[in-house]
């Protein structure tokens, strides 16, 4: 997550990020300091728990809280120089398509996260990718994207974990309008 929030933080800018959750990501967006942020959230208890609380505690900064889904915003939106996207599959048919067809969950979101970037923006996203990007995956980003870069990253599941990710590694990716 901080690799990613280091990412989408490269100009200090302005932030869009899909999914607050409980907030750990956006405070790390905020601990590499950005110009505003503008963050979409669908959860009501996501908004009442966790956002509410972190915002009390950044009352001066330039923070947006759009409560929607995405898909539902796209009209309450500017363009960025940063685009973080984590969000994860809302019900049945979410799963179906977005995540059984798909090469990643966020690829449903590549053409909008295109749409939205300045030019030379940055847009990451959880890969779940462990050691290396598929053709297919380089193929679906290079549809939306003039460039991409990519790291390894090693992370340390805990055995215990309650978490969906089990591997001991992934892939931070760097896409380029
Ligand atoms: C994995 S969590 C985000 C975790 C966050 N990065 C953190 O560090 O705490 C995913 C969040 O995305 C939200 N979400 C899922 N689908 C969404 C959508 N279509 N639009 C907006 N938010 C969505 C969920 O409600 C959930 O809070």
């Amino acid at each position: 997550m901080k690799a990613m929030a280091k990412e989408v933080t490269h100009g200090h800018g302005d932030v869009l990020e899909i999914g607050f959750g409980r907030g750990a990501s956006t405070e790390m967006i905020h601990a590499e300091g950005v110009r505003s942020h503008t963050i979409i959230e669908s959860n009501d208890h996501s908004l009442n728990h966790y956002f509410s609380p972190w915002r009390d505690r950044h009352k001066e900064q330039d923070i947006k809280m759009v409560h929607s889904r995405w898909q539902e915003a796209l009209d309450q939106l500017d363009t960025y120089d940063g685009i973080f996207f984590h969000a994860f599959p809302l019900d049945e048919a979410e799963f179906i398509e977005p995540v059984v067809q798909s090469i990643t969950f966020a690829e449903h979101f590549f053409a909008t996260a295109a749409s939205l970037l300045r030019p030379g923006g940055v847009f990451t996203y959880l890969t779940t990718e462990i050691d290396s990007m598929s053709r297919r995956h380089q193929r679906a980003l290079f549809q939306h994207f003039s460039r991409i870069s990519m790291s390894v990253q090693e992370v340390n599941v805990p055995e215990d974990t309650h978490d969906t990710w089990w591997a001991d590694s992934m892939i931070i990716i760097r896409a380029e309008k």
